[in-house]
């Protein structure tokens, strides 16, 4: 698929790792994908704590550097991506949290994550959830199982050392290389096996 005709959704929730989301946005804006991105409550209290970062002034800088992304409220159902009319080609939730996953995997849309979740499986669209927490309660893996018979990619954010990582840094954008491409995107520095 080529990126620059894209439209992608990204869902970014309040689990760990919420620098996995934030490297997969930079990487999917420098593939010119067309972002339509939505942070839940949590995730903006999640910045904070892991990244000393204020929701507002990330938006900010963001927007700055990549105009044609957009931004969405959790609260906001009238964003296009909450209407199957409205054609996205994917949508990625990174990192996924427990409580979206267990709505996502339910059809319970209660917020513009889940709802444009629940709108890329009916629609049959690409879905790649980065569910995030360990260990696993029973009601975790049911939940996974449900959205992976639903159609979607689950890809815990499991690190591969084969690439041998130097630093976290490396790790983190080797999770986010990893969830671009099951998106269908070719990140052009993605390391592949073999090659
Ligand atoms: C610093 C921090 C880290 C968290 N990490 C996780 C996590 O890894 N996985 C998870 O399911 N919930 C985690 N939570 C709890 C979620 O934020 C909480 O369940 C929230 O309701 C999720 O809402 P959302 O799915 O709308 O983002 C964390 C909360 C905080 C404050």
């Amino acid at each position: 698929m080529k990126a620059d005709s894209l439209k992608i959704a990204v869902g970014v929730c309040g689990a760990s790792g919420i620098c996995v989301g934030l490297k997969a946005l930079e990487i999917l804006a420098e593939l010119n994908a067309e972002l339509f991105i939505c942070f839940s409550g949590a995730a903006k209290n999640v910045l904070r704590q892991e990244e000393n970062s204020d929701y507002e002034a990330f938006q900010k800088s963001f927007s700055k550097k990549y105009p044609s992304a957009k931004f969405y409220d959790e609260s906001d159902f009238s964003a296009p991506i909450a209407s199957g009319s409205f054609y996205f080609d994917a949508m990625l939730v990174c990192p996924m949290s427990m409580k979206t996953l267990g709505a996502v995997a339910n059809g319970i849309a209660s917020n513009l994550i889940s709802r444009a979740a629940d709108v890329a499986l009916k629609e049959r669209r690409r879905l790649v959830a980065v569910p995030r927490e360990t260990p696993l309660a029973l009601s975790h893996l049911k939940n996974m199982c449900e959205l992976s018979r639903a159609g979607a990619v689950v890809m815990p954010p499991c690190p591969s050392f084969y690439t041998k990582p130097k630093t976290a840094a490396d790790i983190v954008e080797n999770i986010a290389l990893r969830a671009v491409s099951a998106l269908g995107l070719r990140p052009a520095n993605q390391k592949q096996w073999g090659i």
